[in-house]
């Protein structure tokens, strides 16, 4: 069976100009090469070029370049949208997919989450579907049944062959931003119930394989203990991200976390 090599993704979300997108990028390049972990960054639009030619410069890229989001038509009358090949024109490699500030925030529904992860697939790119539950969800012990219908929704019509370029980022949405994160047991918990759904949907082999981030106010200092949960593969990560040497750390966490699957 595949083992699964931790994948570790800086979500910047709405923050950081040309100078300080430029200076974090050159750090990160130049820092997470050579590790035995996947790395992507994800720069707000905007700044996808700038960025994306700091990782070009590098004398072997190896982190990828990421965006927050997609819109699923190819093109069109879309006022502010950006479609997948304006993406792949700059070199992106991977895509978000329903993170939760977008379903929550900007009102997306599975349905457009879909939409989304579909078209994204369809034209090559890697997706890292978000999933998670509310503070109220989780209260009200929905957890398990929320990341089921948001995985059963956001990977619907998706052939078992494209599930190879998606990963799976657990946040539930109490934890992001709020410097509250899951117990490494709750998230495992989560992480092992979510695979399980995977199962139902692709079959054993294919659960197995696919990489389940975790995210929710991840630090350099208690990344460890989370990545080394048995489901838990890397994680998805916000606000310390925004900090070269924060960011730094937890992939160094994910690259001496062991090798599962
Ligand atoms: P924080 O790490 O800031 O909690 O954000 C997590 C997240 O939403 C990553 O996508």
């Amino acid at each position: 069976m595949a083992a699964r090599k931790p994948f570790v993704g800086g979500n910047w979300k709405m923050n950081l100009h040309t100078a300080e997108a430029h200076a974090l990028a050159r750090s990160v390049a130049t820092s997470c090469d050579g590790r035995e972990v996947d790395v992507a960054i994800f720069p707000a639009f905007p700044y996808l070029a700038e960025v994306g030619t700091v990782l070009q410069g590098q004398p072997q890229p190896g982190v990828m370049l990421g965006a927050q989001d997609v819109y699923h038509q190819s093109n069109g009358a879309f006022t502010g949208e950006v479609s997948v090949t304006m993406l792949q024109d700059l070199n992106v490699t991977v895509v978000l997919a329903g993170h939760s500030e977008r379903r929550h925030v900007l009102g997306e529904s599975d349905l457009l989450v879909n939409a989304k992860v579909r078209a994204a697939l369809k034209a090559g790119l890697e997706v890292i579907l978000c999933i998670g539950e509310t503070l109220e969800q989780r209260e009200a012990g929905q957890t398990d049944a929320v990341n089921a219908a948001q995985l059963c929704y956001g990977l619907a019509g998706v052939d078992p062959a494209q599930m190879s370029r998606v990963t799976i980022a657990y946040e539930p949405v109490w934890a992001i931003g709020t410097g509250r994160t899951a117990t490494p047991q709750d998230a495992q918990d989560a992480h092992k119930a979510a695979r399980g759904m995977l199962g139902h949907l692709f079959g054993a082999t294919i659960a197995e394989a696919t990489r389940i981030q975790y995210g929710g106010s991840v630090k350099a200092a208690n990344a460890a203990e989370l990545f080394a949960q048995p489901d838990i593969d890397g994680g998805l990560i916000g606000g310390a991200s925004l900090k070269a040497e924060e960011f730094i750390g937890i992939v160094e966490a994910a690259s001496n976390a062991t090798v599962k699957g």
